[in-house]
């Protein structure tokens, strides 16, 4: 079939999630190797997303696809409902239990974000009924992401929402985000006091310590536009949550595994969750996956009960080895110190050259998950037109690039292994693509 006929099919016949039905981005991949992606009329593509910001470890490891083999010669399926049990789930629990925050080496097994994000939210309303107390509410954060499924769905709130097809469910409360260079209280760092971590306590207070079950928040935030937080709101949330006995559960889904310069991300701050959600570099796009890592105290507080919970393909066996072979990888290949210094070096280069550019307002992130906040003016910092998405996507790819782009914020967010050299190379692309934008890209 010619690359048209496909777009074409793909186009009448395929849902493709956040993105507008029938419009697909008008070209297919059809191999991948390290950084670079090729499509079906063999134009490369360099990968500066990672895709979902999963793809952690580059495209096509033959180590870690042979792994997956040699696990599907051996055992390719055997379930964990019910009791029963197979031996690459306890290996990759006992590797797992390794470079996670102490303390949090108990899990579950599931297959995507949302699915583990789910499962800490149910996790946390048994905790709690095993304790004998009605606590019930999730509180998380406006401008958050925590999936789309419908379970989840009420606590991610991009922009207006996405379930906008039926009222938000009771039990869930959305408080202001983190957001230094548009504080929702209107307050400037670090004479703010941290309002946005103050506002739990606030919120908490009002709803009712006895009500308030977890709250759950992205150590930074990703799907918005990666946005980072000041370094004293996880400390404080942490300490806010212990003085209330409200559940904190850390969103380490696009976080965990290396992408901000540390293993997990709450490793900046020192802070250790109750509930932490992993996905997407556990198994570095190569099979779904994903795990819940939470406490021994909740655990304990479950033991001897019925979990009513799971499903057929967790703890799935290909999956845990692939899983454990990654674990092995960031390790061995001391995966985050790479980040942290490709990521400074990448960051620097953005506060020098890209800040010098009248509609660049700000740089924001931590580690290869940075990026530019882009403006029609500094002074102003007035949002350019919606367009301005797409102009920059269709003029990364002319350049040879895959760029992210949420907005009015052009990420930067490579697969944590490239290269020193490859990643000037992937910052001259997006240097490039901002320097030319003319005020008729950006008006509104
Ligand atoms: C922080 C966070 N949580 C949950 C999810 C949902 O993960 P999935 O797309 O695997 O359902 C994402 C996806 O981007 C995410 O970034």
């Amino acid at each position: 079939m010619r690359t048209e006929d496909l777009i074409k099919y793909d186009n009448e016949h395929i849902l493709h999630g956040l993105a507008l039905v029938g419009k697909n981005q008008g070209f297919v991949i059809e191999s991948a190797d390290g950084v670079l992606l090729k499509d079906t009329d063999g134009k490369v593509l360099m990968d500066l997303s990672a895709q979902a910001i999963n793809v952690n470890l580059g495209h096509n490891r033959r180590d870690i696809l042979e792994v997956a083999k040699a696990q599907m010669d051996k055992l390719t399926f055997s379930f964990l409902l019910r009791g029963f049990v197979n031996l690459p789930s306890i290996q990759l629990a006992q590797k797992l239990a390794t470079i996670v925050p102490k303390g949090l080496d108990h899990f579950l097994w599931t297959h995507t974000g949302a699915d583990t994000v789910d499962c800490a939210f149910r996790l946390a309303n048994l905790y709690w009924k095993a304790k004998g107390a009605r606590k019930y509410k999730i509180i998380s954060l406006r401008h958050s992401y925590h999936g789309t499924t419908r379970g989840v769905a009420m606590a991610t709130n991009l922009a207006k929402g996405i379930i906008e097809e039926m009222p938000p469910a009771p039990g869930h409360i959305r408080i202001p985000n983190y957001y230094c260079y548009r504080c929702p209280f209107d307050k400037e760092y670090p004479g703010c006091g941290i309002q946005c971590a103050k506002f739990l306590e606030y919120t908490i207070e009002n709803e009712g310590k006895d009500s308030v079950a977890a709250f759950i928040a992205e150590p930074e935030q990703g799907a918005t536009g990666f946005i980072a937080p000041p370094p004293e709101y996880w400390p404080m949330v942490r300490e806010i949550c212990t003085k209330y006995d409200v559940l904190l559960i850390a969103d380490e889904v696009m976080t965990g595994f290396a992408r901000t310069g540390k293993m997990f991300a709450v490793e900046h701050w020192n802070v250790v969750p109750d509930m932490m959600c992993l996905s997407k570099g556990i198994v570095a796009g190569y099979l779904p996956f994903g795990a819940l890592a939470f406490s021994g105290e909740i655990f304990r507080a479950l033991s001897g009960q019925f979990l009513p919970l799971g499903s057929t393909e967790s703890g799935n066996p290909v999956c845990c080895a692939v899983a454990i072979k990654c674990i092995d990888i960031y390790v061995k290949e001391r995966i985050p110190e790479h980040v942290a210094q490709v990521g400074q070096r990448a960051r620097s280069r953005m506060e020098k050259e890209f800040l010098a550019l009248p509609h660049v307002g700000t740089v924001d992130g931590l580690g290869l998950m940075l990026a530019v906040e882009i403006v029609t003016d500094k002074e102003s910092k007035g949002m350019p037109s919606p367009k301005l998405t797409n102009i920059i996507q269709r003029r990364g790819i002319e350049k040879g690039a895959l760029l992210r782009v949420v907005g009015n914020r052009l990420g930067y967010s490579p697969p944590c292994t490239i290269t020193q050299e490859e990643s000037d190379r992937a910052l001259d692309i997006l240097y490039s693509v901002l320097s030319e934008l003319k005020p008729q890209d950006l008006a509104p």
